[in-house]
C-alpha cells in the first residue's frame, strides 16, 4: 500500500464501501459541530469529505481536526462509507490523520475562487491559483491538446524534430528579436523554427513537426501576445500546392478539438464550455474577398495592407452570424504582406500561396507553400531588403535538391485560448512572459 494515497477523490466508487483507503490533499474546509467534526480535502480530481464522530474516532485525531488551517497538506487513512447523508454521496471515517505540511495564514489568494483576485495577483501566486478547479482544468486540457497534436502527427507519418533556439539570423522579418551574447558573437533567441524545418525538407525526412517555444520581443501588451509562446510547427515536402497544407492543418485542429471534447468532459463542464467539432472542409476566404466583406461592414483596408485586429474581429463575428462557424481560413494574401520564403503565384506574383487559420476572429496559424526554387528565393530575400549573405546556411540546401514544400506554425496558446473562449492568453500558459513578467 502506498504511504500516503491509494485513491484520488474521483476513484472512490461504491465498490469501495466499507474498505480502508488512503487519501491526501489540501485542507479545503473544516467544520466543528461539537460531537462531530468535518474536514473536506481537495486533491487534483475533486473534494473528499472526512467525517469524524466523537464516538467512532481516535480522541487525538478528533482533537486535531479543528486546529487545521485552510491549505494544510494532510494524509488520511480511513474507512469509506457510502451514505446519502454526505453531500458527495460518501464520506471517510478516519483512523489516522497526518499533517504533512502546514500553510501559513492569511493566504495570498483564495483557492476556492469565491474571493476574486486580479490576474496579476493570480499569476504572482500561480501555484495557489492552480488549486482552483477551473484554472487546473485549463492545464489538464492543455496537456491533452499537446498529446492529441503528437498523436495526430505520428498517425500522419510525421517525424518529430528539435531545432536550435539560439540562432544567428532573423526569420520573420528582422524585427521582434531578443538579442543575446553568444561568447564573442551576437545571437538571438529563435522567433520560429522556420528556416531549420525548411532545411529538413532537403534531408529526405519529408514530413516533420516540432513543438517548442518561440521568442518574440513584441513591445505591445495585448491579450493575444506573449514574449515566449509555444509553437506547433509542421513542414511537408512533395506538395502540389498550399491546399495540401491547409488540408493537413484543418484535420489537425479538428482532431484536437474532438480529442478534448471526448477526453476532458469534466474539465469542460467546470469551465462551462461546450465544444463543437467543426465540419470539414473549413471555409476558405481569399484576402481580396475578406476586404470586400469588411468594406460592406464599413471598414476600409487598402489592398496590400494586413487585416488588423479590429478587421479580424469584425470578420469573425460576420462569419459566426452568417454561417455559424468559428474556424475558417483566410488565404492568398498579398506577397508584400508576407515573408520572403512564401511562394508567389507564377501568373499573379502580387498574390502569395499563404494562409492564416482564424478561430473566433483571431489568427491562430500562418502558413503556406514555400519558394523552393533557388534563384527566385534568393531574389525574394533581396527584394525584402535582407542581406542574402546572412542566409547562406539556409540557401545552400536549395542548391542540392530541394523538393516543393510547405508548412505552418500554429500557436499553441492561441489555439487553447480560442478553443476555450478565454479572455486572455495568459490564462493558458503557466508562467507567462510578457512586457512586465520575468518572475515567477
Ligand atoms: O504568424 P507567425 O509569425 O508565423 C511564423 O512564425 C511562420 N514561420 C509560420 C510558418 O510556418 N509559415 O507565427 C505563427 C503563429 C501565429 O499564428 C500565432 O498563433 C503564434 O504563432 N504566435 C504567437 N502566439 C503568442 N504570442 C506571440 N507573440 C506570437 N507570435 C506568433
Amino acid at each position: 500500500m502506498p504511504m500516503y494515497r491509494t485513491h484520488y477523490s474521483s476513484q472512490i466508487s461504491e465498490e469501495l464501501d466499507g474498505e480502508k483507503i488512503k487519501v491526501a490533499g489540501w485542507v479545503y474546509e473544516v467544520k466543528d459541530l461539537g460531537g462531530i467534526k468535518f474536514l473536506w480535502i481537495r486533491d487534483r480530481e475533486g473534494i473528499i469529505q472526512i467525517t469524524a464522530p466523537k464516538k467512532k474516532v481516535d480522541p487525538e485525531l478528533f482533537k486535531i481536526i479543528p486546529h487545521l488551517n485552510a491549505e494544510d497538506v494532510v494524509a488520511v487513512e480511513g474507512i469509506v462509507n457510502f451514505t446519502p447523508k454526505a453531500k458527495l454521496g460518501f464520506e471517510i471515517i478516519p483512523e489516522k490523520l497526518e499533517i504533512l505540511s502546514k500553510a501559513q495564514s492569511p493566504l495570498p489568494l483564495d483557492p476556492s475562487g469565491k474571493v476574486k483576485a486580479e490576474l496579476d495577483t493570480r499569476l504572482d501566486n500561480r501555484f495557489m491559483d492552480l488549486r482552483r478547479p477551473d484554472v487546473m482544468a485549463i492545464f489538464k486540457i492543455r496537456s491533452n491538446v499537446f498529446k492529441a497534436v503528437r498523436e495526430f502527427f505520428y498517425s500522419e507519418k510525421f517525424v518529430e524534430i528539435h531545432t536550435p533556439k539560439i540562432i544567428a539570423t532573423a526569420t520573420e522579418g528582422g524585427t521582434e528579436l531578443f538579442p543575446m551574447k553568444y561568447f564573442e558573437e551576437d545571437a538571438f533567441l529563435a522567433q520560429s523554427p522556420q528556416l531549420y524545418k525548411q532545411i529538413m525538407m532537403a534531408s529526405g525526412l519529408d514530413r516533420v513537426f516540432e513543438i517548442a517555444p518561440i521568442f518574440r520581443a513584441e513591445e505591445h501588451n495585448t491579450t493575444r501576445h506573449l514574449n515566449e509562446a509555444w509553437s506547433i510547427d509542421a513542414e511537408m515536402a512533395f506538395i502540389e500546392n498550399e491546399e495540401e497544407v491547409m488540408g493537413l492543418l484543418e484535420r489537425l485542429v479538428t482532431y484536437a478539438v474532438k480529442y478534448i471534447k471526448e477526453h476532458n468532459e469534466r474539465e469542460l463542464e467546470i469551465l462551462g464550455m461546450e465544444l463543437e467539432v467543426p465540419k470539414l472542409p473549413l471555409r476558405r476566404i481569399s484576402y481580396t474577398d475578406a476586404l470586400e466583406i469588411l468594406n460592406d461592414l464599413g471598414k476600409e483596408i487598402p489592398w496590400g495592407e494586413d487585416i488588423d485586429t479590429e478587421g479580424e474581429r469584425l470578420l469573425g463575428s460576420y462569419i459566426k452570424e452568417e454561417y455559424g462557424e468559428d474556424l475558417y481560413f483566410l488565404y492568398q494574401y498579398p506577397s508584400e504582406a508576407k515573408p520572403f520564403y512564401i511562394m508567389k503565384y507564377d501568373n499573379k506574383p502580387e498574390i502569395s500561396r499563404s494562409f492564416d487559420l482564424e478561430y473566433r476572429g483571431i489568427e491562430i496559424t500562418s502558413g503556406g507553400q514555400r519558394e523552393h526554387r533557388y534563384d527566385i528565393l534568393k531574389a525574394q530575400i533581396a527584394e525584402k531588403g535582407l542581406k542574402v549573405e546572412s542566409f547562406e546556411f539556409y540557401l545552400k540546401p536549395f542548391r542540392y535538391g530541394m523538393p516543393p514544400h510547405g508548412g505552418f506554425g500554429l500557436g499553441a496558446e492561441r489555439l487553447i485560448k480560442q478553443m476555450l473562449n478565454l479572455p486572455n492568453i495568459r490564462e493558458v500558459i503557466l508562467f507567462p512572459r510578457d512586457r512586465k513578467r520575468l518572475t515567477p
